[in-house]
């Protein structure tokens, strides 16, 4: 069974009835892929913490010295990274804020980036553990820029 991860990652103006790029990628997923099971990560439910020094604290803590707060910051990171792992393709719904990503999508990476886990180190550079997916960014714009078709 092929498992899609759909990654929602900002809400749309309000000034729209419906949060349409985020609804129309649903859809268009359950149409074209019917027997897949459809996982949604909603970005603005999870309000998930910048890097601050509990966040970043409780990552670098060794688990066996993690404070049960600590221990909790760590349980959610990897149970998302859990999630990544168990999907077969990953949709990013991305919409252009101030000229880049949301800040959710970004501190979503900041909580999946994490070292001996969804990365490492080795001699040559660093090596993604996370392997074997199609990615697909759905990116929206409000937006025109010069030199570009309507
Ligand atoms: C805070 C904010 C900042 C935005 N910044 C940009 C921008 O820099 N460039 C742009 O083209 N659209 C910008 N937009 C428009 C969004 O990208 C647009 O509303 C979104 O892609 C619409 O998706 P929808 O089809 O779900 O309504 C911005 C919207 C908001 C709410």
């Amino acid at each position: 069974m092929t498992t899609i991860l759909q990654i929602n990652s900002a809400r749309a103006f309000a000034r729209r009835p419906v949060d349409a790029a985020r609804r129309r990628t649903h859809r268009k997923l359950q149409q074209s892929n019917p027997g897949a099971t459809l996982v949604k990560r909603n970005l603005l439910a999870d309000n998930l913490s910048h890097l601050d020094d509990a966040t970043l604290g409780a990552f670098f803590t060794p688990a066996d010295q993690r404070t049960p707060e600590q221990a909790a910051i760590n349980a959610k990171s990897e149970a998302l990274i859990n999630e990544l792992q168990a999907a077969d393709s990953v949709v990013i719904v991305a919409l252009l804020y101030n000229f880049g990503i949301s800040s959710q999508l970004k501190t979503y990476f900041d909580w999946i980036a994490r070292a001996g886990i969804s990365f490492r180190y080795t001699a040559t550079g660093p090596e993604g553990l996370v392997k074997g997916k199609k990615v697909f960014v759905v990116s929206a714009r409000g937006g025109k820029y010069v030199g570009t078709p309507n």
